[in-house]
């Protein structure tokens, strides 16, 4: 018997990084999953997420959402309950960045960032709460929300005032659905990431940045994708039980230092 075997699971951002990981674990975990995009091919190379899960033997597909609009949002939860008959767990983790102090940052940037990293997990939330509540509660759940949230928004990062206020709010929207919905069995958790390696180029692989994050990091490396697949898997899966609210970080011990 696999963790998830028999659950239906929508991964937003799930093309790239570390939503890509949480895709391929949750399938290989028995879990049918909605590969929930704007792009198709991942940022930092290799097959479409779908396909690697396919290739394994999973089941997979791939639907284009941009989580900022809610008919998107609206016709990915419809497809997966068409497709599969419910929802059991939606991973919310599809984000946009900017890195800019307050008064260099746009209006536009602002909403940019905003309209993925604040509404865009509103709607999700959203919507596969309102599916959830039709469900029947199996094991201890109606329904599973993981929110990945960061480091950031927990600390005051440089030059991250957008970024970093989106991700607070990921944490609240958290601990006020558990707190509302906890009586329905609909069961709210977050995953905070440490610096993670992705594989993504650009401004992530910069030598600099990763040497400062090496520095305050106790645990002897970066994090990998997998690291937060696995405490997303574990948030997801029917082994949580009685955790909702919950904001765990996994950041090789960046945040207790
Ligand atoms: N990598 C890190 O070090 C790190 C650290 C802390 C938190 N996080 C969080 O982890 C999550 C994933 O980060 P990552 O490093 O894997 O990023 P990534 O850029 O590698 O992947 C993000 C994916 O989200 C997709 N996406 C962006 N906007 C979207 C939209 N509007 N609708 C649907 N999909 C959209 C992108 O196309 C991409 O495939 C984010 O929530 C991020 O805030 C990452």
């Amino acid at each position: 018997m696999k963790r998830l075997d028999g659950k239906t699971a929508i991964v937003t951002g799930a093309a790239s990084g570390i939503g890509r990981a949480i895709a391929i674990r949750f399938a290989a975990e028995g879990a049918k999953v909605l590969v929930a995009d704007i792009i198709a091919e991942p940022k930092e190379g290799g097959d479409p997420t779908e396909k690697v899960i396919a290739d394994a033997g999973g089941t997979a597909f791939r639907m284009h959402c941009d989580i900022s609009k809610w008919d998107d949002v609206d016709a990915m939860v419809e497809r997966v309950v068409t497709e599969w008959g419910s929802l059991d767990i939606i991973v919310n983790n599809a984000a946009h960045w900017t890195t800019t102090r307050l008064v260099d940052t746009s209006n536009d940037q602002w909403r940019e960032v905003m309209s993925v990293n604040c509404d865009g997990y509103f709607y999700c939330c959203k919507r596969a709460v309102q599916q959830m509540l039709k469900q029947p509660v199996k094991g201890d759940a109606r329904g599973r929300i993981v929110n990945i949230t960061s480091q950031h928004g927990m600390i005051g990062a440089p030059n991250d005032i957008a970024y970093g206020t989106g991700k607070a709010t990921n944490v609240y929207i958290t601990r006020q659905i558990a707190t509302d919905y906890g009586r329905e069995h609909i069961i709210c958790n977050a995953v905070a990431p440490g610096r993670i390696i992705t594989g993504k180029p650009g401004v992530s692989m910069d030598p600099k940045g990763l040497e400062a994050a090496k520095f305050r990091t106790p645990y002897p490396r970066l994090g990998r994708a997998e690291d937060i697949a696995n405490a997303a898997l574990f948030l997801a899966s029917d082994e949580c039980s009685f955790i909702s609210g919950e904001n765990l970080m996994v950041d090789g011990g960046w945040s207790a230092s």
